[in-house]
């Protein structure tokens, strides 16, 4: 039987440094649902695609061929995992990810892996739509100010130029986006464990992660 592990939460809640962990640590393979959706965004807005050509973005979408390779995205056969994760990308794909059309096709792209292989996804509706038979469903949180702090850090060690305060405001407008949407909006699933991780740090909140997931394969 395959195992699947779901993780959603917030931006910068660590979704996707606990999952590589947790993946690690029972073979799991990674995938990043927000890259896949980064990645329409980027290649929709270098055509000058905007989220009302919903017919021109979804047969883009069927030219797309993704796959993660070391955990990064690789589309098409290059590696954009630096070019997605850019501020600018994060300001705009949030207006992609609300186009029911983008979802279906997304979703139907992640289930397929699941099928495959035995995955930790993290996203928004994992939990509550992709793999929503998984007997692993995570919630992480964390107050906006901590996950805008990790966010400022990390492109800080990246060398990218941006202010706590514009990183601040993009997460709050895309949780804002992200639950208020009327397709698959962020929610926490009803039987997936919620996880606080405001000052915890890495370590702690995958131990407790793992531990969840060893008790779980035991009983
Ligand atoms: O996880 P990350 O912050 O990279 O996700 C970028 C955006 O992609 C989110 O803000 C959300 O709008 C969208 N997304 C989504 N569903 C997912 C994963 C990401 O709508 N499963």
């Amino acid at each position: 039987m395959r195992i699947s592990v779901a993780i959603d939460g917030p931006a910068g809640a660590g979704k996707s440094t606990i999952a590589k962990l947790v993946g690690n640590e029972f073979n799991l393979m990674y995938i990043n649902t927000g890259a896949m959706y980064r990645a329409v965004a980027l290649k929709a807005n270098e055509k000058g695609l905007v989220p009302s050509d919903v017919n021109k973005i979804c047969d883009l979408i069927s030219t797309m061929e993704m796959h993660f390779e070391n955990d990064d995205l690789i589309l098409n056969g290059e590696n954009i995992q630096d070019k997605i994760t850019l501020p600018e990308i994060s300001n705009i794909v949030s207006s992609y990810a609300s186009i029911s059309e983008v979802r279906v096709k997304l979703v139907k792209l992640q289930r397929d892996m699941s099928n495959k292989f035995d995955v930790i996804m993290d996203g928004r509706d994992i939990g509550t739509v992709v793999l929503k038979n998984s007997n692993f469903k995570f919630f992480l949180t964390a107050t906006a100010e901590e996950r805008a702090n990790r966010r400022y850090k990390e492109l800080q060690l990246r060398n990218i130029e941006c202010s706590y305060d514009d990183i601040l405001k993009d997460i709050i407008d895309r949780d804002y986006k992200d639950t208020h949407r009327e397709v698959d909006p962020l929610k926490k699933a009803d039987d997936a464990i919620e996880v606080d991780t405001t000052g915890l740090n890495i370590s702690e909140v995958t131990e407790k992660i793992n531990s969840y997931i060893r008790q779980k394969i035991k009983a």
